[in-house]
């Protein structure tokens, strides 16, 4: 089919598959529809891109879209998001706010993750689903939207409906239509054509040559099991393209990336080849290190400057300083009350001994994560799934850390 390349094109997925065609030419059938579709397939196989076909090729096209990875959001808050609150219906609720429901009217909402979903927030999302109807957080008041749902999914809804975990009538809502995306290590071929472009893309971004695999290595790479999918693959890829010297790979080199556990579990490396792959990564690490050991030795002197100045009276740092601790009852006064002033907590349910060291360290350590942030949500334009790629850590983690830093990523 034609469309099917122009939307490979279009939107930069890579491989022939005849199931991935065949999901595609799926997501194509559905775009002109108003059913709600549900993608479904392990974690890392290019679930994302869908609803984004969907969304283009709808007639919605022109209103918003808009993407929600309802395992980011914590539990106390998804309801306010998804459907907004009035003011004041919650500590903090200092102005009313729409939600996405409400502001997506016309368009699509794409719900990653659906899984997640508390059981009170399922019974919201089957009533808009069904009805077109939601209600604000702290308001009685019904409201009607118009918004075309797609969901997607890497759990087993259908053995989390058997316990309980998910509403057996939304799942059958939400999968008016299924489209299934098929594991990397079932497409045949793919797994190359994927490598090669990765190598290509890392290779001009970085303006180096790209990484070559040989023929052995290439063997070992169709063959690998590939838990965790694209995902895993681009970012072997990408580790390979810039800690290999030699832009020939070697099947031990390759290897010394791939874990062989299924469960993904970082990989403990034994043999010579396998830990030359490592050792210019290793390096980089201690260097990282020792420069965060040297910064942290300059703020402990600062700390315990500015707490002599300062005595008891609670300096404006300590708020930051002591943020982080285990125990968070503590005021930052009592807690230095609590310890002469030195900073050393003596507390037994306490798990760590030396506190001291412990709250300059994350002090540090959260400054340096949250300069990393900033600057990884400029560079993506403030597009948080980037980021966390880009960070390597979870856009769930990614969302907490906003929130907790309190940064204005608007
Ligand atoms: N067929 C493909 N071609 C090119 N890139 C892909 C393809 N499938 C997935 N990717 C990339 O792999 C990564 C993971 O895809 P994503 O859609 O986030 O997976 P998930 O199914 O977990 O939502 C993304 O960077 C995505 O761009
Ligand atoms: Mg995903």
């Amino acid at each position: 089919m034609e469309d099917i390349k122009m939307i490979k094109q279009r939107f930069e997925i890579i491989g022939n598959d005849v199931r991935l065609e065949r999901a595609i030419e799926k997501a194509l059938l559905a775009a002109p529809t108003e059913f709600s579709v549900l993608i479904t397939g392990e974690s890392g196989v290019g679930k994302e891109v869908f609803p984004r076909i969907i969304h283009a090729y709808s007639r919605r096209k022109h209103a918003q879209y808009i993407a929600v990875n309802c395992g980011a959001i914590p539990e106390g808050t998804i309801d306010s998001e998804l459907f907004g609150h009035e003011r004041g219906s919650f500590t903090g609720a200092l102005s009313e706010r729409k939600g996405y429901f409400e502001e997506s009217d016309g368009g699509t909402i794409f719900l990653d993750e659906v899984g997640e979903l508390p059981s009170a927030t399922q019974s919201k999302l089957l009533r808009v689903l069904e009805a077109g109807e939601f209600i604000r957080v702290g308001s009685s008041k019904v409201q009607k939207t118009n918004v075309r749902v797609i969901a997607a999914t890497n759990v087993d809804l259908p053995a989390a409906v058997g316990r309980g975990r998910f509403r057996e009538d939304l799942y059958y809502r939400l999968s008016t239509m299924p489209i299934q995306v098929p594991p990397l290590r079932e497409r045949e071929g793919d797994v190359s054509l994927l490598f090669r472009k990765f190598a290509t893309d890392v290779a001009e971004r970085y303006r180096m040559p790209a990484v070559k695999l040989t023929e052995e290595a290439t063997i070992v790479l169709e063959s690998y099991r590939w838990p965790g999918n694209v995902r895993q693959l681009k970012n072997v890829t990408e580790q390979l393209s810039v800690l290999e010297q030699d832009r020939n790979v070697s099947a031990a080199t390759l290897r010394g990336y791939l874990p062989q556990d299924t469960n993904l579990l970082p990989m403990v490396s034994h043999s010579p080849e396998e830990e030359r792959g490592f050792s210019n990564e290793r390096e980089i690490l201690y260097k990282i290190l020792f420069d965060m050991k040297q910064d942290m030795n300059d703020l402990k002197r600062l700390v315990l400057d500015l707490m002599q100045k300062k005595g008891e009276e609670q300096p404006e740092y300590s708020s930051v300083l002591f943020r982080d601790l285990h125990d968070t009852h503590h005021s930052p006064a009592d807690f230095i009350r609590a310890n002469g002033g030195r900073g050393h907590k003596v507390d037994h349910d306490a798990p760590i001994e030396d506190t001291e060291e412990v709250v300059e360290e994350s002090f540090l350590i959260e400054e340096k994560e949250k300069e990393l942030i900033v600057r990884a949500l400029e560079k993506n334009h403030g597009r948080r799934r980037r980021a966390a790629n880009d960070l390597g850590i979870s856009e769930r983690t990614l969302y907490r850390k906003i929130k907790e830093y309190n940064i204005d990523d608007e």
